[in-house]
């Protein structure tokens, strides 16, 4: 059915995804290449408002409500951005994605994976990235980097312990789906960064 392909970022807060998904973007239209870029939460008009929600330091929410504010986003972006565009033979780039609400949900906050998948299936109608570039670094390293930026959202604030935790997580996760998930150390210069990151998308689409 999907005719384009489908490139998730993921990685814990201030490994530059946001950064890199913009510069690929960038080489990817210069190659002549329909792209569409995104990000989760967000992405539609109605995610867009489900993410102000989520991301709403000062709104006391339940785990189990944040997880299914993300998955709400989730299921309007894939239908209404997503498919269409990956239907359309785009490439569609998004920042974030399933593998953050395994993580963050699953793994920082508890939930069980069993029924955070189940859920993301539904809300995706299981959709899955056909790559998936993890940029990867030593959280205290990476703080020393974002500093100056400012925190910015709830899981920010929760300090370096929580950074490594997620981190792991994400590491465990690349370690089972090795053929999706491409681990990417995000501490090198960045243009080293985005050269390895072509190199994974140039292998794919030549398959
Ligand atoms: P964002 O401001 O986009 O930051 P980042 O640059 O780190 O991506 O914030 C997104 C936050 O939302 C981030 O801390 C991870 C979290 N998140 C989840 O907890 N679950 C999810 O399913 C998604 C998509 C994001």
């Amino acid at each position: 059915m999907n005719q384009g392909i489908f490139i998730t970022f993921e990685g814990a807060d201030g490994t530059g995804k946001t950064t890199q998904l913009a510069s690929i973007a960038r080489l990817l239209r210069q190659k002549g290449h329909d792209v569409v870029c995104t990000r989760e939460p967000g992405g539609t008009k109605a995610a867009e408002k489900i993410r102000s929600l989520v991301l709403d330091a000062e709104l006391a929410m339940g785990h189990r409500t944040e997880a299914l504010l993300y998955l709400a986003g989730r299921a309007d972006h894939v239908s209404e951005l997503i498919a269409p565009a990956l239907e359309s033979g785009k490439i569609v780039l998004c920042d974030r994605f399933s593998d953050s609400t395994i993580v963050y949900q699953g793994c920082g906050r508890g939930i069980p994976l069993p029924a955070l998948r189940m859920l993301d299936d539904f809300a995706t109608c299981s959709l899955k990235p056909g790559l998936t570039i993890l940029l990867d670094g030593d959280p205290a390293e990476l703080a020393v980097r974002r500093q100056g930026r400012g925190v910015s959202d709830k899981f920010e604030m929760e300090g370096l312990e929580f950074q490594a935790k997620i981190r792991g997580a994400f590491l465990k996760l690349a370690a089972s789906e090795p053929e999706r998930i491409a681990v990417i150390d995000a501490l090198q210069a960045e243009t080293d960064v985005t050269e390895e990151i072509m190199t994974k998308i140039e292998a794919l689409l030549c398959k």
